[in-house]
């Protein structure tokens, strides 16, 4: 971003895992310095802090960047877990890798996956994994993890894993195993870093923060993030509670526009306190996901202040 914007003044990075913030950092001081070389001046901080604490942050920086009357121009959420964090078999978010139970994104938070699992209430689990996996088998696999409890517990990534392909080998073959798992430790890991309300959060903050005309962009790579991002950018325009419903009446649809700068904005969808830029939301297209496989299911929606 800072190499394809010239004009930049001011960049804040923020991350909640201090070593995927030590690699940004790596990237953006190597990046300075061929800057400063060249006399360009930009100021740039980062900072190990969840997403939801944006205010805070650029208040930190200077008072006005946290108010809605100056705020920042553009801010751009990249949710979900790094290449970094799912290859790292330590810390648990890998289905194919034995590891801990962990799961958590910020390595200070109390709660593991482990935990969820061994002690959380039966029923809970199940809600887990029937609200945030979106799994149908939830009431056999709370079943399941119910019993693993009276045998000791389930202890690492493999334990679940186990219990999970004793269950789909039977019916589904590897296919079915992989994709259950990855459903099951979705919802773990949500569970884990109360993602889905951290995004509710996030996105009013961020939103307090722009400044007239400043434009917040969010990647999401599941339903259940994408889902909230386009509800809360709907309530954010219209000041209020929002209509989930794709076409409701009350949002003003403008059509196609035909806008050189930006032909990737199809459709807008205007409010009184803003503009939603991204109807439908931005998806990769084929060359972009040969070159990245797991951009697969990234969706990009983008909203404008007024
Ligand atoms: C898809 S990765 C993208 C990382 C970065 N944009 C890059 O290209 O390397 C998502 C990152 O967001 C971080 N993250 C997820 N939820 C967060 C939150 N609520 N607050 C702060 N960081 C978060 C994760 O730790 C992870 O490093």
């Amino acid at each position: 971003m800072v190499e394809a914007h010239p004009e930049m003044e001011l960049y804040v990075g923020m991350d909640v895992d201090p070593t995927a913030l030590e690699i940004g950092r790596g990237h953006i001081e190597a990046f300075l310095a061929g800057r400063e070389a060249n006399g360009g001046e930009l100021r740039a901080y980062t900072h190990v802090k969840n997403f939801k604490y944006i205010k805070q942050v650029l208040g930190s920086l200077d008072e006005s960047l946290a108010v809605g009357s100056s705020g920042v121009d553009g801010i751009l959420i990249d949710l979900g877990m790094s290449s970094m964090q799912v290859n790292r078999s330590n810390r648990g978010f890998s289905v194919l890798q034995d590891g801990p139970l962990d799961m958590r994104m910020d390595p200070k938070a109390t709660l593991r996956a482990e935990d969820i699992l061994n002690s959380w209430p039966e029923l809970e689990v199940g809600r887990i994994l029937r609200d945030y996996g979106e799994e149908s088998n939830w009431q056999f696999l709370q079943k399941q993890i119910a019993k693993a409890r009276e045998m000791g517990g389930l202890h690492s990534t493999g334990d679940l894993v186990k219990l999970i392909q004793r269950k789909c080998t039977i019916s589904k073959g590897r296919q079915g195993w992989i994709k259950t798992a990855t459903r099951v430790f979705q919802a773990l890991r949500i569970a884990v870093n109360d993602e889905l309300r951290v995004l509710e959060d996030s996105l009013h903050s961020s939103f307090d923060c722009l400044a007239t005309g400043g434009r917040l962009a969010v990647v999401s790579f599941h339903s259940l993030e994408d889902r909230i991002v386009k509800k809360t950018f709907l309530e954010l325009i219209h000041g209020g509670e929002a209509d989930d419903e794709e076409d409701d009446d009350d949002n003003l649809t403008l059509p196609d526009i035909d806008d050189e700068d930006e032909p990737w904005f199809n459709q807008r969808v205007q409010g009184r306190n803003g503009i939603v830029l991204t109807k439908r939301p931005i998806t990769p297209s084929q060359e972009e996901e040969k070159l990245n496989q797991r951009c697969r299911s990234a969706k990009l929606r983008v909203i404008q202040k007024a």
